[in-house]
């Protein structure tokens, strides 16, 4: 070991779970490719005020989690603790919006970084794959964003997780359940942190996982009792799209999210194989963000997928994604002349698309075969001096043990007919 290790709350990424990682977040990828989301990438810091604006001022993201620092030339910066704020900054900077084809479809994966209190499934340095649609009010829009993120789960072999749905109204009715809402809190006992809480952002409280706090908000009003017509009118929408998608959900009044940004349609995908930190991914409309960070107004709607809990759901189901051998081929040269020769032929296997792998460093033959049978390839290629001499190598079958010679000016052509 040596004298460092990784920051407290991250790990590192090694083979060979590493693919499982890869293949998770191709899998979360995958349906949004196949509905017109196009990929984006963004920095890894941006100004600390668009995520003081965005995320906002009052959630714990912004007040406790964010890695902000300033540069040595006097900028604000923060390591980026989501996606949405970004790649909405970034749309607007590039003006995709005003292209003309509305929504603005964008897909993205990353690193993304909260100095949160670390333990299993809670990271300072995590990964998400996320979607966002930009400049669309429609609820189908909403629904497809659900139902592809269902898809995704479901391609992985994932069952044990469960849909809540809510919607946090508008700027039109959610100010005047806020109001309700403040009013029924004051007059409970609450602690002094928590009676903060009700002047900044008393939704927040509802979410309050202490039973003694969840025991006084009974009785507390419901959004869902406070929604405006249009609200109601669009989720109803939302849910018969699901429905008639297929995709089950329920109804969670008290769902509110960590974010201030959310209007109407929010959800979270929990799993219920993961204890505490339940909430493999989750997301919702964000009709008022652009504004907020000085663009017109574009009603979008998105999601991010944690990468990071998506694996920690698969161990928690036992299933292991079938990954394929990334080695097909192992060549095993034996003597200084068959190292050349095998490796001339590795380099063609490897033009043609032959994945092939090369016992590197003088190994004996021993050695070399263990190497060969640790790389999961099925096909080992062995030669010494006196099949040069022959004009062949030995093509191995590393599962039968079976061994036959093939022509040396022919291994392209024989590999790929042994593999089929
Ligand atoms: P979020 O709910 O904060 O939403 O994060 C989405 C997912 O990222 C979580 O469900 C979880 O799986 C993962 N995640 C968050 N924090 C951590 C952590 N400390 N360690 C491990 N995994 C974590 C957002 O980030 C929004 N930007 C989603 C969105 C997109 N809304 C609209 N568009």
């Amino acid at each position: 070991m040596s004298t460092f290790q990784a920051p407290k709350g991250t790990y590192d990424l090694i083979p060979p779970n590493s693919a499982t990682y890869l293949a998770v977040r191709e899998a979360i990828a995958a349906p949004l490719k196949n509905s017109g989301y196009g990929y984006i990438e963004t920095p890894g810091f941006e100004n600390v005020e668009l995520f003081a604006r965005g995320v906002g001022e009052s959630t714990d993201i912004v007040t406790k989690e964010m890695y902000a620092f300033e540069t040595k030339g006097g900028d604000r910066l923060a390591l980026r603790p989501e996606g949405t704020a970004s790649v909405l900054r970034a749309a607007l900077e590039a003006n995709l919006h005003k292209a003309g084809n509305l929504p603005v479809k964008l897909w993205y994966s990353g690193s993304y970084y909260r100095y949160e209190r670390p333990q299993k499934g809670r990271y300072r340095h995590f990964s998400q794959v996320g979607a966002e649609a930009i400049g669309a009010e429609d609820p189908a829009l909403d629904a497809e964003l659900i139902i592809l993120a269902h898809q995704a789960y479901r391609s992985l072999g994932l069952s044990d997780f469960r849909i809540l749905l809510n919607s946090l109204g508008d700027k039109e009715c959610r100010p005047v359940y806020r109001a309700a809402l403040q009013d029924f809190l004051r007059g409970l006992e609450l602690d002094e942190d928590t009676r903060r809480r009700i002047d900044i952002n008393p939704l927040r409280v509802l979410d309050d996982k202490r039973e003694a706090v969840q025991e006084r908000l009974i009785g507390a009003p419901m959004l869902r009792d406070y929604l405006c017509e249009a609200c109601k009118a669009y989720h109803e929408q939302v849910r018969e799209l699901l429905t008639a998608a297929g995709v089950a959900f329920e109804d969670d009044a008290k769902l509110v999210r960590g974010l201030d940004y959310y209007t109407r349609t929010t959800f979270e995908f929990v799993h219920d194989g993961l204890g505490s930190q339940s909430a493999v991914g989750g997301g919702g409309r964000y009709d008022g963000l652009s504004e907020m960070i000085g663009g017109p107004a574009l009603p979008s709607v998105g999601w991010a997928l944690g990468v990071d809990r998506t694996v920690l759901a698969l161990e928690a189901e036992g299933i292991t994604l079938d990954i394929p051998s990334a080695t097909a081929v192992y060549a095993v040269p034996l003597g200084e002349e068959a190292r050349r020769v095998l490796f001339r032929s590795v380099t063609e296997l490897r033009r043609a698309g032959v994945a092939t792998d090369f016992a590197y460093g003088g190994k004996g033959l021993k050695n070399a075969m263990k190497s060969a049978n640790r790389s999961g390839a099925r096909l080992a290629l062995v030669a010494g001096e006196r099949d040069l001499a022959e004009g062949v190598v030995q093509l191995k079958d590393l599962a039968s043990g079976e061994q036959t010679p093939i022509a040396l000016d022919a291994v392209v052509d024989e590999v790929r007919r042994a593999l089929g």
